[in-house]
């Protein structure tokens, strides 16, 4: 499948990936062919590209869309409730959540949010070590509207990735994932924040009381580990000291956070914001690997450059050589060899030649620049 950019749809393409609005509700579904119904549909949500069928582009997504459905249902109706209500999780044929969700007070609720939080991760962990040598390169529909659950799911799920590479045992991994779940579901309550940069002194300074509110609102969840809830506390500290609140290095940082502070400064670049457009991946990109050891721990940005490609399927490239090229798949530990097919220029535009080239295979060409990319 590839990315295609939602005005460039057009009635001969069939939607490869399910669509979803920001409360996990499906707004097309895969396998439906294009209409001028669904292009407008996809323009009233400003989802500005959707995944279409195409077999020579190779995108890899490693987790059940499924799963990341109900898990963005779950995470928008805990917010909207403040984790009062845990009426949706009655459809959980789980022992434990359905009598939770029964009593239908506060604490059950969140004792039985506790209990699905730790469901879900244990899903997204279960796949990830039935996968071997993974790379992940999906972008998801995240628009600036359902950016916060969008957000923190992609932080869960590259945190996962990076916590399996590095070897983390599945319980490390469980608080791992719960953790950059949660770390950042406060931030719903700075909406107005939200919208603008720079901020003055003191609307800075009560932003970052952010990092306070969710470590709170995370210990009050039933089941969820210290582990877990110091993530939410220690995610704006940074490896050389300048990050806050209470300006920690290295080592005075718990190795979790530091997993999730790499996936979720990633994640956030390549988003819109109401205060910028998105990075291109391969600057998102550049940005974790060039503060290695400087903002973040070298170790985890390691296993962050073999999951995480450079480029994303789909882009248009410049090689050395100064031929144009599109990137259709993506190698594991190969961030920045992907394989490409080269352009040839034709009186109608840009065609696609053929044959694929493994640039990892090659030792006289590189990618010099990404020249267009869908975002
Ligand atoms: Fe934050």
């Amino acid at each position: 499948m590839k990315r295609k950019k939602t005005e460039k749809l057009n009635e001969k393409d069939i939607i490869a990936i399910d669509v979803y609005d920001h409360s996990g509700k499906i707004l097309v579904k895969a396998s439906t062919p294009v209409s001028s119904t669904i292009i407008k549909k996809l323009k009233d949500y400003n989802i500005p590209f959707a995944y279409v069928q195409d077999d020579s582009f190779h995108v890899s997504y490693i987790f059940d869309r499924e799963d990341i459905v109900q898990l963005l249902r779950v995470l928008w109706y805990f917010v909207k409730s403040n984790g009062q209500n845990s009426e949706i999780l009655k459809i959980y044929n789980l022992d434990e959540i359905r009598m939770f969700a029964e009593y239908n007070n506060e604490v059950a609720s969140k004792i039985a949010y506790g209990h699905i939080f730790k469901f879900f991760i244990s899903k997204l962990y279960k796949k990830v070590s039935e996968t071997k040598n993974f790379v992940y390169d999906f972008i998801d529909y995240r628009v600036i509207e359902n950016y916060l659950f969008f957000h923190s799911v992609n932080v869960a799920a590259i945190s996962i990735l990076i916590g399996c590479d590095l070897g983390l045992e599945e319980k490390e991994i469980i608080d791992l994932g719960v953790g950059a779940l949660l770390y950042d579901l406060s931030m719903s309550l700075y909406k107005f924040i939200e919208q603008k940069r720079p901020l003055d002194a003191i609307e800075k300074e009560e932003m970052q009381q952010h990092v306070f509110m969710g470590y709170d609102a995370a210990k009050n969840i039933y089941g969820i580990s210290s582990a877990s809830a110091l993530i939410a506390y220690q995610h704006h500290e940074r490896n050389d000291g300048s990050g806050y609140p209470k300006k920690l290095k290295d080592e005075e940082i718990s190795f979790l956070t530091k997993i999730v502070s790499v996936a979720d400064v990633y994640d956030a670049l390549i988003s819109n914001r109401p205060f910028r457009i998105a990075y291109n991946s391969d600057e998102a990109w550049n940005y974790i690997v060039d503060n290695s050891g400087v903002l973040f721990d070298e170790k985890v940005v390691d296993s962050f450059k073999k999951i995480i490609p450079k480029y994303i399927p789909g882009d248009i490239v410049e090689l050395s050589d100064g031929k144009k090229a599109v990137i259709v798949k993506n190698i594991y530990n190969k961030s920045e060899q992907p394989v490409i097919k080269l352009f040839e220029k034709k009186d109608k535009g840009d065609i696609i030649l053929k044959e694929e080239i493994n640039l990892s295979e090659k030792k006289d060409i590189f990618i010099l620049r990404v020249i267009e990319t869908i975002r």
